[in-house]
């Protein structure tokens, strides 16, 4: 890890801007996961254990720099105050009076939460006062707002060119393992993508296929790859104007005796209202029913051949993962991660992550990212903006 994280700077009595992601759901006042936050508390012990003065900052959903009630941060203060088993003050805005009376009020050890801080337009502008603001707030910038570091706004990037920077525990994790696979993964290596759409996968394939001893494609994408194929998917969702990259993929397979290419062989299909599921080959695919999961043959493939891998990379569901029972591929999948003898294992994107959870495994995977977009860039090689502002060691 090149950057600096809180281990490398005196945090001693410091006031500290500590930008999380806390960019989560409720549904009638009750969080729907709370991993962002759980995930940021050791970085928060750690800030109190030094006697620093913790001043949180989140965005929550996308406001587009208006207050939108339902998405003030209270609740989320509320929330991390139980996770920390202290009260932590939600305050209703980021800078000003209000914010620096707050500020000026706390002792070691106190945690207080800004508001949204996406109500102000300056955020994702970037405003270099905004951001001059935000920073008068501390001494030192740390960042552990892994899932958010993609975006260059004014509390991820711009308070960076006031305050010392640098990365939060839970964000030196991340660049651990999405950094080690996206740069040096210890083969054999294999890499599971799923989800609807193939375009962001392209990229990841792109970065990471070379490495690769082992790709298995599942989900909305492997329609696409089957239609390549010249397989009639049915009503199944395809990107047609994708037809080609899939082609792509298969050539660069075919051409390399060391890389595997696991496509689907039978498939979970249903017709159009759903009624009818029965599992096929992917060649007997009738008119007007969808492809919705992979089949028990193609889960036992993936199982055989990731037996003997050193890394794994998963990011994307194998199937309609919302409805079941067309989650149950990505569940098996999820499983089989758990128990592979050897290998680091590292989950990345929201509906992988709640996958993971869901199949009850979550903490027999080496890493589960708090990111989603953040981790796909990560993975196609792009630096991200939040990572590139904080001090180099
Ligand atoms: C996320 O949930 O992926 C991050 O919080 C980023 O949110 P955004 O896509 O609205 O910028």
């Amino acid at each position: 890890m090149h950057k600096q994280t809180i281990r490398d700077i005196d945090l001693t009595g410091k006031r500290v801007f500590l930008r999380v992601d806390y960019n989560v759901q409720f549904d009638d006042g009750q969080i729907l996961d709370d991993m962002r936050l759980r995930e940021s508390v050791p970085t928060i012990r750690a800030l109190q254990e030094a006697g620093a003065k913790i001043i949180a900052c989140s965005h929550r959903g996308r406001p587009a720099g208006r207050v939108v009630e339902e998405l003030r941060n209270a609740p989320v203060a509320e929330h991390l105050g139980k996770l920390l088993g202290q009260e932590v003050k939600a305050i209703r805005t980021c800078v000003g009076p209000e914010a620096e009376a707050a500020v000026a009020a706390m002792q070691p050890g106190d945690v207080i939460l800004l508001e949204n801080v996406r109500f102000h337009a300056e955020e994702e502008d970037n405003d270099p006062e905004f951001g001059r603001q935000l920073a008068s707030l501390a001494d030192i910038f740390v960042c552990d707002a892994f899932g958010t570091a993609h975006r260059a706004h004014a509390s991820v990037v711009g308070v960076a060119q006031h305050l010392p920077a640098v990365a939060g525990l839970l964000m030196e994790r991340e660049l651990e393992y999405l950094g080690k696979v996206a740069e040096e993964p210890k083969r054999p290596f294999a890499i599971i993508l799923g989800g609807a759409k193939i375009a962001d996968k392209i990229a990841i394939l792109e970065n990471l296929a070379h490495h690769a001893d082992l790709i298995c494609v599942g989900g909305g994408i492997a329609n696409t790859f089957l239609k390549a194929q010249g397989i009639d998917v049915g009503a199944s969702l395809v990107e047609n104007d994708r037809i080609d990259d899939a082609f792509e993929v298969m050539r660069i397979a075919a051409q390399r005796d060391d890389l595997r290419l696991i496509i689907p062989t039978d498939v979970v299909i249903a017709d159009p209202g759903g009624e009818r599921v029965n599992t096929v080959s992917v060649h007997r695919v009738p008119p007007g029913f969808r492809i919705l999961d992979i089949g028990r043959q193609t889960i036992e493939d993936m199982r055989e051949a990731l037996q003997d891998m050193n890394t794994v990379v998963w990011n994307g569901p194998l199937g309609f993962f919302e409805r079941e029972p067309f989650d149950r591929g990505t569940i098996e999948i999820a499983r089989i991660l758990a128990f592979l003898p050897h290998a680091i294992t590292v989950v990345g994107g929201g509906e992988t992550a709640a996958a993971v959870q869901r199949a009850g495994v979550a903490d027999r995977i080496s890493h589960v990212s708090t990111g989603g977009g953040a981790s796909l860039e990560m993975l196609q090689g792009i630096e991200l903006p939040g990572v590139a502002v904080l001090l180099d060691k």
